[in-house]
Formats: C-alpha cells, sequence, structure tokens
C-alpha cells in the first residue's frame, strides 16, 4: 500500500525550500562502497521517492544518466522547474513498480523515502532493476537535530528543540511504528546480501537560517499533521520555538545563521552476481 503524505503543491514547494540533502562526503561513501563492489563504468542511478529532487542533482556528475522518480506528480514538477543537468530527468512512478528494465541499474538510492514505501515490494523491485553488481542506498536522517550559534549555550538552545520534536510525537505516522531507524535496522539485518553496511550516525553540518530550521522541521509528516489537524495550534507551536530560540541567541531576526547538525543513518547492499 502507498502512503501519499507528500502530494500538495504546497508541500512540494516547501520540500524545494527547506529540505537538506546529504552532503558530498556522504554521497562519497555511498559511491565508495559502489566502486568497491564494482569498478564501473556506471551508467544509471534512480533516486527513488526524489521529491523536490535535491538529493538527486547530487549523483549527476557520478553517472551517465540519473532518473528521479516519485509518486506524487507535484513533487515531480517541482523537481522538473529546477532541474538544470542535462543528465537528470525524473518521472512519477510508485517505488513498488519501477519502469527500469530487469538488471538495468547501477545504482539505486532512497533518501529519507524507504520508510514510506511498500517495503517489501520495493526491494523485490530494487532487486529485479539492479544491475548484478549494483547496489542499494537507503538513506535517512533524524529528527532530532541540534543546533549551534556563536558562544551562546547550545544546551539551552537545543532543550526549545527537544521541546519542539517532543510536541511533535503524537503525530508521528502510525504507518511508521516509532522510530524509522528500526525499519531501516530491520531492512539490513533480513537482506540476504551478503555484501552490506550498516551505519548507525553519520553527522552531517549544514549552516542555515534560522527560520530555514522551523520550515525543515515544518516540512516533516508530523508536522504536517498537525497543520492539517490544528492550523492554529501548529503556527502556534513553531511561533514560539522561534521565539524562544531568538531569545536564548539574543538575537531579533530569523534570518540569523545558525549550524544544524543532523544524525544520517543508512543502509548500503550490493546484489550479489549470481542472484
Ligand atoms: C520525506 S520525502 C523525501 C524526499 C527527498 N528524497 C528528500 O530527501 O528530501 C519522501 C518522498 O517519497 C515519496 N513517496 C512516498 N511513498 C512513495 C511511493 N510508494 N513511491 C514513490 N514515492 C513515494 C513522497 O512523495 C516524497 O516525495
Amino acid at each position: 500500500m502507498a502512503y501519499r503524505l507528500f502530494e500538495g503543491k504546497e508541500q512540494a514547494s516547501s520540500y524545494w525550500k527547506y529540505r537538506i540533502s546529504p552532503s558530498d562526503h556522504l554521497i562519497q561513501q555511498v559511491l565508495d562502497f559502489l566502486k568497491k563492489q564494482n569498478g564501473g563504468p556506471y551508467e544509471l542511478a534512480v533516486d527513488v521517492g526524489c521529491g523536490s529532487g535535491q538529493g538527486t542533482v547530487l549523483l549527476a556528475k557520478h553517472f551517465a544518466s540519473v532518473v528521479g522518480t516519485d509518486i506524487s506528480p507535484a513533487q515531480v514538477e517541482v523537481a522538473q522547474q529546477h532541474s538544470k543537468e542535462p543528465n537528470v530527468t525524473y518521472r512519477q512512478c510508485v517505488a513498488e513498480e519501477l519502469p527500469f528494465a530487469d538488471s538495468s541499474v547501477d545504482l539505486m538510492t532512497a533518501m529519507s523515502a524507504f520508510h514510506w514505501f511498500d517495503r517489501p515490494r520495493f526491494l523485490r523491485e530494487a532487486h529485479r532493476v539492479l544491475k548484478p553488481r549494483g547496489c542499494l542506498a537507503l538513506l535517512n536522517y533524524t529528527i532530532d537535530m541540534e543546533l549551534s550559534y556563536s558562544d551562546c549555550c547550545s544546551q539551552t538552545l537545543n532543550q526549545v528543540c527537544k521541546e519542539f520534536y517532543e510536541a511533535l510525537k503524537p503525530y508521528y505516522s502510525p504507518h511508521l511504528g516509532g522510530k524509522s531507524i528500526e525499519l531501516y535496522r530491520e531492512a539490513y539485518n533480513s537482506s540476504p546480501y551478503p555484501d552490506k553496511e550498516w551505519q548507525e550516525c553519520v553527522w552531517v553540518k549544514r549552516p542555515m537560517p534560522l527560520f530555514r530550521f522551523i520550515g525543515l522541521v515544518e516540512s516533516f509528516s508530523s508536522f504536517q499533521r498537525l497543520l492539517r489537524e490544528d492550523p492554529q495550534k501548529a503556527a502556534k507551536l513553531s511561533q514560539d520555538i522561534c521565539q524562544r530560540l531568538m531569545s536564548v541567541m539574543q538575537v531579533t531576526s530569523e534570518d540569523t545563521e545558525v549550524v544544524v547538525a543532523v544524525k544520517y543513518f543508512y543502509l548500503l547492499a550490493c546484489k550479489p552476481q549470481e542472484a
């Protein structure tokens, strides 16, 4: 069953404005794993659940062609509007039925998306389309991002952030059944591919204006659910949190730059030669 939570045009453009992508260093770790399994050349990478395409484009210089796919027409439209790389294209389709031939894909990624899929069906589909010695990379990050600002006390700052995340807990999707990291760990443990790697914690630091950090949290499905159920409560929550963060930082502008540390985790797995 597909979970269609990211369909609206507003959600898609909020993705484009606020979502973060993995760092080049993180993408390099994925490429190093691929290279270790199979020396190339690499023709095709597919980024499934690509959203507005921020992560997809990071693959462009490493493959002859890259295709971003997403269930949401609005997300695909935004990705196409911002697309600059000539070798990157986007297709609207479900992760569980991909429009690629058997054994045709060198690398398949899903960035912050695998947990929304029908996971067993997607994994079967990934197995079908991956080339022998092609790789699957499933990346995600946790909501509990940490802020730092100048010489301001990070403990006080992060206490406010924690309250933001706690307030969203009742709105987590029941589909995820708690923490998404468990779903990835389970996929890693049950993967029949012998060549696989699990990373539980890779910190990626991103400088950004404070309003963008707030927008990033607002783009999460839990905040979006609160927004649908009680728009006033949602608006008040993020305004209060933003005000309190500014007060701890002793600044008056939401444009003030903070550093956001994001905790990524990932699963890498290589389809065996004989499968
Ligand atoms: C949390 S967003 C991540 C988007 C992007 N990869 C990123 O890193 O910002 C999850 C994306 O997965 C897509 N999605 C959810 N279920 C899907 C499915 N069954 N098939 C394809 N895409 C799906 C959503 O439309 C959404 O764009």
